[in-house]
């Protein structure tokens, strides 16, 4: 069985990972410091794949553990890693604590991966790394932006080390980044899916609170945005399609057909919805009336991003599957299941 790491492997993102890897029999090994997420996720990792992973709770920051990690885990074969701090707001609240977390746990990463002769990485990265596009939908070729965020910043930053640390260990270092557009949804089981922890950031979690009586009113922030009605719009694609898109990006490596040692794609649906049509969308597949007022722009938010997938299509071989009525159906189902899972 080949064996991968996964960082951040109890999080929304990587827990869907982790499923697809079980079901393709990997042998995985977690490592993450629950910072943001729930060690109870392995349980339902379990009942989903049939297959417990392994895990380990330590911070990627400090470098005597993870070397010590690497000891007693020899048999790794590559590495696909999400564990880090993703906050858009807190981020510019608290810069720095992004720089460290982001930044270092990358650089540890990558050094314990050369000195134990792992070669290939699959990095989570952004299409925040874009900024506001001069031209949609926007492709690999797109011009990097200033961020928007330290949050966005530390994306950038780490594009760039792992493009920089491949270009001088040829050979011994391959790594692919994969821009997320906007991960939305849950698994099918409505055993896993995303948790906020606190008030959430990201729409759609917001918007399943908001119906489930968590939160009073959803907020939409911006109606006077020149698109058709006024809403920001934004590319959403289904964990599950970005899941199964790692995998494929993690055989490209193994099975040597990756064409350059340092590739980028970005995941997305190559539609973008406005924040109102997902505010409809859910009302239609939930059957519930969603209370939400349009009030102020928030800050820092652009106002169009969609993806062009055509490399991931071609490429990868890989294209979403998953439309958006899904998207909110499972995030839906699984808002529903946490809250009986908390009665
Ligand atoms: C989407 C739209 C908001 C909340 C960021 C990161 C990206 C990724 C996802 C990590 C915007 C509007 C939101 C609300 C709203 N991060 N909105 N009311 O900002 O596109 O992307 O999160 O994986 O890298 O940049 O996502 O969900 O916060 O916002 O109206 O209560 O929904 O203004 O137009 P965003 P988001």
């Amino acid at each position: 069985m080949t064996k991968v790491l996964v960082t951040g492997g109890t999080g929304f993102i990587g827990s869907h990972t982790v499923v697809e890897l079980l079901q393709k029999n990997y042998e995985v090994v977690i490592i993450d410091d629950l910072s943001n997420s729930s060690e109870s996720v392995l349980d339902s990792i379990e009942k989903i794949a049939g297959v417990k992973p392994e895990f380990e709770k330590f911070d990627l920051c400090d470098k005597n553990k993870l070397q010590d990690f690497f000891r007693r885990h020899k048999d790794i074969k590559a590495v696909i890693h999400f564990a880090a701090k993703k906050a858009v707001g807190e981020s510019v609240d608290n810069p720095l604590l992004y720089y460290r977390n982001n930044l270092f746990s990358f650089v540890n990463l990558l050094e314990c991966m050369l000195e134990n002769a792992i070669k290939f990485i699959v990095f989570s990265s952004s299409c925040t790394v874009y900024g506001e596009p001069d031209y949609l939908p926007v492709d690999e070729h797109a011009p990097i932006k200033k961020a928007a965020s330290p949050y966005g910043n530390t994306k950038q930053i780490c594009e760039e080390i792992l493009e920089e640390t491949i270009s001088a260990n040829n050979e011994k270092l391959e790594g692919i980044a994969l821009r997320y557009f906007n991960p939305t949804g849950a698994h099918e089981s409505a055993l896993i899916g995303e948790l906020p922890i606190g008030i959430p950031n990201n729409l759609i979690p917001f918007v399943t609170q908001t119906a489930i009586g968590k939160r009073d009113k959803l907020k939409v922030f911006g109606g006077d945005y020149e698109t058709e009605d006024g809403s920001c719009i934004r590319d959403f694609i289904h964990v599950v399609d970005l899941a199964k898109a790692h995998i494929i990006a993690l055989e490209r490596m193994i099975n040597l057909k990756i064409q350059s040692p340092y590739e980028v794609f970005n995941l997305g649906t190559g539609v973008g919805y406005s924040v109102l049509d997902v505010v409809k969308t859910f009302e239609k597949v939930s059957g519930v009336k969603l209370n939400y007022e349009i009030v102020g722009r928030r800050d820092g938010d652009i106002m169009q991003m969609y993806a062009d997938t055509n490399l991931a299509n071609h490429e990868l071989g890989w294209k979403a599957e998953r439309g958006l009525e899904q998207m909110l159906d499972t995030a839906w189902k699984w808002e529903l299941a946490l809250k009986e899972k908390n009665k």
